[in-house]
């Protein structure tokens, strides 16, 4: 069921990530994993068009190769091989040098995936375009609003309700560009 499923995840994401903050916070970064899974529940109640139990896992997982000691064969035993393939593809790949190299790669390959791969994209930079730290530069939030705009660019079509709720995020945004 549902909900031994997202409670297996987030137990294994919150061994993997238990020494990681938010970024600029004292959160543990198991906050950010249930505003991407909350993400991914809303955006079912609006349309059920998409496999949740398939996307709350890699929502509550999409971190855990890039960010922690996790390797693939490890997810693969423990959650199977589509959800070990979609989060890799959720991935940055360091052989790319520049981040916007990466940023492209991962999504070319979230594009060869089934749908609900994007859509946790798109719920993760939902969740992450919250007000920005107070030490980020005018620089770095323009920089951020592209990205979120190449995201939004790439991923239209798997899921009209987040797509659209990336597009208001990205417009409230832009309004910390105008407070600096
Ligand atoms: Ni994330």
């Amino acid at each position: 069921m549902t909900q031994e499923l997202y409670q297996q995840a987030m137990k294994f994401a919150g061994e993997k990530h238990s020494n990681q903050k938010v970024p600029g916070t004292n959160s543990n970064y198991l906050l950010h994993l249930s505003n991407v899974a909350m993400e991914v529940l809303i955006a079912h109640t609006m349309d059920k068009t998409f496999d949740l139990d398939f996307a709350l896992q890699i929502a509550i997982l999409h971190d855990t190769l890039e960010d922690t000691a996790t390797d693939y064969q490890e997810l693969k035993i423990t959650f199977g091989e589509k959800i070990a393939a979609a989060v890799q593809a959720l991935t940055k790949d360091d052989k790319f040098l520049s981040k916007k190299e990466k940023m492209m790669d991962s999504l070319q390959r979230i594009n060869q995936l089934d749908k609900e791969v994007g859509l946790v994209k798109i719920a993760d930079r939902i969740t992450n375009l919250q007000t920005p730290p107070d030490h980020w530069d005018q620089q770095k939030i323009t920089q951020y609003l592209e990205e979120a705009r190449i995201i939004e660019a790439a991923l239209k079509n798997k899921n009209e309700y987040l797509h659209a709720r990336l597009n208001l995020k990205i417009m409230e945004y832009e309004k910390n560009l105008s407070r600096l």
